[in-house]
């Protein structure tokens, strides 16, 4: 994990750390693994929305939420009054894990220093985590996303300060498709903050 961390601070740009990660060996998850998959969307833009880990989908293209809840997070993306090309989209873990399980802590805490670099070379004005891995992993909480959605929180970079705010994670939204009235709210939260 120190050498991981290393290695993603000294990534001076976006691509530089995209090959560090294609070479970096230091997580299982990339042995069965089809490719990496490192972002999608706009490195210039204002808001960055971070999710678990690829799907089978996702593992097939190389692309970050393209499957079924890459639809619907399409749409969330749409309540704030855009589309992908006006954001930044990435995961946490950037490697599908097998069968899709979740990722163990030991996985997370390997790939964090990758994500937390994304987000400061990113630098967005605001940061998004999407359902409870994303959220517990960068924004250190420890709290169900029930409560700790929707609230603004500061992200910290070490040397900069970003306002975050948690909401559901699409795919559990396609499973409790009730939600959706909240996770609304929170996108409109999102949309006042950066009209
Ligand atoms: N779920 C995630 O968290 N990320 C993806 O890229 C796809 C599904």
């Amino acid at each position: 994990i120190a050498s991981a961390r290393e290695a993603a601070l000294t990534a001076p740009t976006l691509e530089a750390l995209r090959d560090l990660l294609e070479k970096f060996d230091g997580c299982a998850l990339k042995q069965t693994a089809t490719r990496l998959v490192f972002a999608d969307g706009n490195p210039q833009a204002r808001i960055m929305l971070v999710g678990e880990a690829p799907g089978r989908d996702e593992d097939i293209e190389g692309l970050p939420f393209v499957g079924r809840s890459g639809k619907l997070l399409d749409r969330m993306i749409g309540a704030i009054g855009l589309d992908r090309s006006k954001v930044y989209i990435a995961n946490v873990i950037p490697w599908r894990p097998p069968g899709n399980r979740t990722p163990t802590p030991q996985e997370t805490q390997i790939c964090l220093p990758f994500i937390r670099r994304q987000i400061e070379l990113v630098d967005p004005d605001v940061l998004v985590t999407l359902g409870n891995p994303s959220t517990q992993a960068l924004l250190g909480t420890t709290e169900g996303i029930m409560r700790v959605r929707g609230k603004w929180r500061d992200y910290d970079t070490g040397k900069r300060t970003i306002r975050a705010i948690a909401t559901f994670h699409p795919a559990y939204l396609l499973r409790s498709p009730s939600y959706k009235r909240l996770s609304w709210q929170d996108l409109r939260a999102i949309a006042t903050v950066l009209a």
